[in-house]
């Protein structure tokens, strides 16, 4: 398979050097199939997507019908219906009164819609985001993804009104939030600086809890202190909750569990259950900066409302309300948490077991120095997969072991592949 697929995919798309990957033959629930026939549990839930766990007899049922009747609609022309209800359906779990949304197939699309947004809203193009986000790479997002080896071949295309201030991390305390928030105010006041000029700050966009970042949580109050900066200099605050909605934090939006509602939401992962689907949502007063449709919308795409991932998304929503996902990742997180700390805890290479519900990361650090195990997390991610688990690395520079298994994952299947990582970790030799 490695070899059949070198031949015909670009090189830069699939690692496959090393025999790191495996190939996909079926998935159900926490459970992964190779072509070999062995059975993995997956603690990433394929990029976090699988929320409602991978194939989901409610979504596969879903998609059976749909696909009975209509594979594919003309979004923004002659919509497919299940995209009205779909949008309903998301709308009712939004946090304002009256919403209007976006639809999109990736996330990056959705972070798209959202920056577009604010700049129609604000007439303000500059961008605060914040050092170790990821909001995807197509070029406008990717303009405010801060990894420098993502950025810099295509450093040339990319919008550079845009400001990456540190992202304080909860061990940082009240002395790194405030100097994050200081940045930030200066920045809204002051504009960012580009090509001898100042950009006008119109978006603060922020991962509630930063994902690829290394699964990093700001201090209590930051996002709240945040948004009342940005409210306060008429920019619009932005949360991008591609990675944390949908219950991964035990909440349904991560936001929940912070006092503020942001003014632009971005959705996507697990929204489709496994089919492509993003979502940017608004309040209407934000989102009617979008003039009215004369017949040839300003944003859309030829998979807009898709009916398949309609679809699909209903019955996703449907399964994480009825089945109490986001409690479920809030009590597994919570015991998770506690028995990693307790197996890893004297480990002189493990720096911090951190998150929030299903959304969790084991840092490594080297023991000598202390400073970030660079690569350590692939290690890990290799060793896990012979043994049966599929974890990430994630973090600027691959330090952090980067859990987010479906939240349908049985207690069985967490813990026995929790005990099986934190034998791993022990395991590494430095
Ligand atoms: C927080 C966040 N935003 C945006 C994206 C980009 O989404 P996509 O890869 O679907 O374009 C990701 C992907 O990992 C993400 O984690």
């Amino acid at each position: 398979m490695a070899a059949r697929l070198g031949a015909v995919e670009s090189r830069n798309v699939t690692h496959l050097s090393g025999g790191g990957a495996v190939f996909w033959e079926a998935a159900r629930g926490a459970n992964v199939r190779d072509v070999d026939g062995n059975v993995y549990v997956d603690l990433t839930g394929a990029f976090g997507v699988a929320v409602a766990g991978h194939a989901h007899p409610r979504v596969v049922e879903a998609i059976r019908e749909q696909a009975g009747h209509l594979i594919h609609g003309m979004g923004d022309v002659h919509p497919p219906a299940r995209k009205v209800e779909f949008l309903e359906a998301l709308a009712r779990l939004a946090p304002w009164p009256h919403t209007r949304i976006v639809l999109g197939s990736s996330g990056s699309e959705a972070v798209e819609a959202a920056l577009k947004t604010a700049l129609l809203a604000t007439g303000r193009p500059g961008i605060v985001a914040f050092e170790g986000a990821y909001h995807g790479l197509t070029l406008g997002a990717l303009a405010t993804t801060h990894r420098e080896d993502f950025r810099r071949p295509f450093a040339r295309r990319l919008y550079g009104g845009v400001a990456f201030v540190p992202f304080p991390g909860e061990g940082g305390g009240e002395v790194a939030m405030k100097r994050s928030l200081d940045e930030v105010g200066r920045l809204l006041a002051e504009g960012v600086e580009w090509r001898g000029g100042k950009e006008e700050v119109g978006a603060v966009l922020v991962e509630p809890i930063q994902g690829r970042g290394g699964v990093r949580l700001p201090p209590p109050g930051f996002l709240r202190a945040l948004g009342e900066l940005a409210r306060r200099a008429g920019a619009l605050l932005i949360f991008d909750e591609i990675f944390t909605g949908l219950g991964r934090t035990g909440r349904r939006f991560a936001f929940e569990h912070e006092g503020v509602v942001p003014d632009l939401l971005c959705l996507g992962k697990g929204l489709g259950g496994g089919l492509p689907l993003s979502a940017c949502l608004g309040p209407r007063e934000v989102m009617d900066a979008w003039p009215p449709s004369r017949g040839e919308a300003l944003h859309t795409s030829t998979f807009l409302g898709h009916p398949l991932a309609c679809g699909a998304g209903l019955a996703v929503l449907g399964v994480l309300e009825e089945e109490g996902l986001a409690d479920r990742a809030a009590e597994l997180g919570e015991a998770a948490l506690a028995r990693l700390r307790g197996a890893l805890g004297g480990c002189p290479w493990v720096r911090e077991v951190r998150g929030r519900g299903l959304f969790l990361g084991v840092e490594l650090a080297e023991p000598g120095t202390g400073g970030a195990w660079g690569g350590a997390a692939a290690l890990v991610a290799v060793e896990a997969l012979r043994r049966g688990v599929f974890v990430l690395p994630a973090g600027p520079q691959g330090e952090v072991v980067e859990l987010t298994p479906p939240l349908v994952i049985t207690l069985e299947q967490w813990e026995t592949a929790l005990d099986l990582l934190a034998e791993v970790i022990l395991g590494l030799k430095p």
